[in-house]
């Protein structure tokens, strides 16, 4: 069981400058909660409860004031810095020590998912052993992501970045589980052109090996993008129009954590006491 997650939550957000000059993309808000709390409950619904969040640095207290240390989550939450946006497999050297002898899932802090069977494939998913395993989701425009061809066993043919020429619908989200041996390949890997080190270049260690599978987020589930200005409104629509149709909260920690019996009643009244009136804390309340 992969029981250790990382959040990766720096980044320079250019392309929602200025909204991104003195706040983290991250700690902006899908509508009632701030961008963090989704990738962590996703983490949270894998019954992952050892987290690192790595933030930029000077971006720490901020992070701090929302996400103290997880107690009240009933998950322990460890923070390190990145100096600059070397890229995403950064995240297993700068978590080397976290993750230490074993596998770990990592998930982008801009990454918004959503659906029926999500919590399922979650679990299945954190039953990695050995290799590497990625979640897809079929998009209209696969030119503008790192994209999958798989078999009818999930098992991967080709990936490839932004594809000029169509070979798959299939898009590699930003939720991924790893066995111990990232740390080692994300250190081999050299920056491409564009300065930074590659993800798509750290799974074709894995699919070099054979050692890269996938699990598909079906046309009920929801994965969507938060990067530009436009998707990050439209993602906060997505979750206003969920949440007050159902009067149930997407990505409520403290609901999650309840749900896994991982905290008391106590812990809730205390959550709300740290956000105080609001209807977040109202929701809380049904809990109780
Ligand atoms: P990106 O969307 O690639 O980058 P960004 O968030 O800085 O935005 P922009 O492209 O507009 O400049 O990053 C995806 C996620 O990964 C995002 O949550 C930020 C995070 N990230 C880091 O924490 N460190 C990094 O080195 C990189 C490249 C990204």
């Amino acid at each position: 069981m992969i029981k250790k997650g990382i959040i990766l939550a720096g980044g320079k957000g250019t392309r929602m400058s200025p909204l991104t000059k003195a706040v983290n993309k991250q700690l902006l808000p899908i509508y009632d909660k701030p961008l963090i709390f989704y990738p962590l409950s996703i983490l949270m619904l894998s019954k992952i409860r050892d987290i690192l969040i790595i933030v930029n640095k000077g971006q720490l207290n901020q992070y701090k004031k929302i996400l103290p240390d997880g107690n009240n989550l009933g998950v322990k939450i460890t923070y390190l810095e990145q100096t600059k946006p070397r890229g995403l497999p950064d995240a297993f050297v700068i978590g080397e020590k976290f993750i230490g002898k074993e596998n770990v899932a990592m998930i982008l802090g801009d990454n918004f998912f959503y659906g029926q069977n999500l919590s399922k494939l979650l679990l299945s998913s954190t039953k990695l052993r050995k290799g590497a395993k990625v979640i897809l989701h079929k998009v209209i425009k696969p030119e503008l992501y790192g994209v999958a061809k798989v078999n009818n066993r999930n098992k991967i043919l080709k990936i490839q970045e932004k594809p000029k020429k169509f070979f798959s619908d299939l898009a590699i989200t930003g939720l991924y589980f790893f066995d111990n041996k990232v740390t080692k390949y994300a250190k081999k890997l050299k920056p491409s052109k564009r300065g930074e080190v590659e993800i798509i270049d750290l799974l074709k260690f894995y699919k070099n090996k054979n050692e890269l599978s996938a699990d598909l987020i079906g046309r009920g589930g929801a994965w969507l993008d938060t990067g530009s200005i436009d998707d990050f409104y439209k993602t906060s629509n997505f979750v206003s129009a969920i949440e007050n149709r159902q009067g149930l909260k997407i990505a409520c920690l403290e609901e999650i954590a309840f749900n896994n019996n991982w905290i008391t009643k106590k812990n809730i009244r205390e959550s709300m006491k740290f956000y105080g009136n609001c209807d977040y804390s109202k929701y809380l309340s049904k809990l109780l």
